[in-house]
């Protein structure tokens, strides 16, 4: 029997419907939420998805501005325009684009965004408020992949989920998600990757599959356990002289075969893709919405009743930076 099709797309429509709500609603307190995407360089594939998330910005009447910079950027100048962002009343989420030029160091540009702009959900404080089950941002590939599951009607409670592929954009936080006790997750979830011994008898476990390898097609059919919901979550460029561009895009996953084990299967494109960048979209609203005060227990307003902890910085002394952590534990609601 062939899988059905989780079609990302109309889930992520789904999901523009209900922001689009929202959004009327924040425009009549005067709040429109606006986000910056940044990109250094001329990477195209990140050229191509920083347009859609500008697209995307456009279609929901979100403020949106797309900066891009040479690929010498220099790290100060990147570091630079960030200040300027997060102290931009009319910018609520900030994203730059990765990978990032060689010379700039990515852990520092993301340690610099303030955590209540970081719609990406990659700060540190963001990463570590997720593994807790705390409200903060939740990375955008991950969270779409959970609202797919969901919506799609393959909730992963009691589910043994394997992930296929540990980065900290897709599988770490996919993991740490799904294992959360919580509604939409509550799963088993083994986390697979490029040193795992005998890859294909720990895929056969899964109820639920996600491959977030970067490698075309590596998921075959003998690695899938009949009747497992397959997320597939790669996007690769492969040439094909017999497509009209000469090139085609490919996931981490064997669809044609795949598709006649799986139970459901996500295609590529028209995946997870536009799941992502919808979850971006659904991110930058609750920045909004919490500048605003309109989330309660989870906005600006409600934390700034409570002692913040400080954002990670590497000029803050030792014994400061951990009595400020002792603070912090005892006062998280
Ligand atoms: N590059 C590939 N995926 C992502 C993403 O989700 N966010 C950012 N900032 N860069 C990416």
């Amino acid at each position: 029997m062939s899988a059905s099709i989780i079609k990302g797309s109309e889930i992520a429509e789904q999901i523009r419907e209900e922001l689009r709500t929202e959004i009327a609603a924040l425009k009549e307190k005067g709040i429109t939420p606006g986000l910056a995407v940044v990109l250094v360089g001329e990477d195209p594939a990140s050229q191509s998805y920083v347009r859609m998330k500008g697209k995307a910005c456009e279609d929901l009447g979100l403020f949106s501005q797309t900066i891009i910079r040479p690929a010498d950027t220099s790290e100060d100048e990147l570091l630079s325009l960030i200040d300027s962002l997060n102290a931009d009343p009319r910018i609520h989420g900030i994203l730059v684009q990765l990978p990032l030029p060689k010379h700039i160091d990515e852990n520092k540009v993301i340690l610099r965004i303030d955590p209540d702009k970081d719609v990406d959900g990659f700060h540190p404080i963001n990463v570590g408020k997720m593994l807790i089950g705390e409200p903060g941002f939740l990375p955008c590939t991950p969270h779409g992949i959970q609202e797919m599951l969901v919506r799609s009607g393959n909730d992963p409670e009691g589910k043994h989920v394997v992930v296929v592929g540990r980065s900290n954009i897709v599988g770490k936080p996919v993991a740490a998600i799904l294992v959360q006790k919580k509604k939409g997750a509550n799963a088993t979830v083994t986390l697979a990757h490029s040193r795992t011994k005998d890859l294909a008898s720990i895929t056969r476990m899964g109820d639920i599959l996600v491959a977030a390898i970067g490698s075309p097609e590596l998921i075959k059919a003998d690695m899938v356990k009949e009747g497992a919901v397959v997320i597939d979550v790669g996007s690769n460029r492969i040439e094909d002289p017999s497509a009209k561009k000469g090139y085609r895009w490919v996931g981490d996953v064997d669809f044609e075969n795949v598709k006649e084990k799986a139970s459901a299967i996500t295609p590529v494109p028209g995946g997870v893709g536009p799941m992502t960048i919808v979850m971006l979209m659904k991110n930058t609203v609750l920045s909004a919405s919490r500048s605003a005060g309109v989330t309660p227990g989870q906005g600006r307003a409600a934390a700034s009743k409570r002692p913040r902890p400080p954002v990670l910085a590497s000029n803050v002394p030792r014994a400061v930076w951990s009595m400020s952590m002792k603070t912090f534990k005892h006062t998280i609601p």
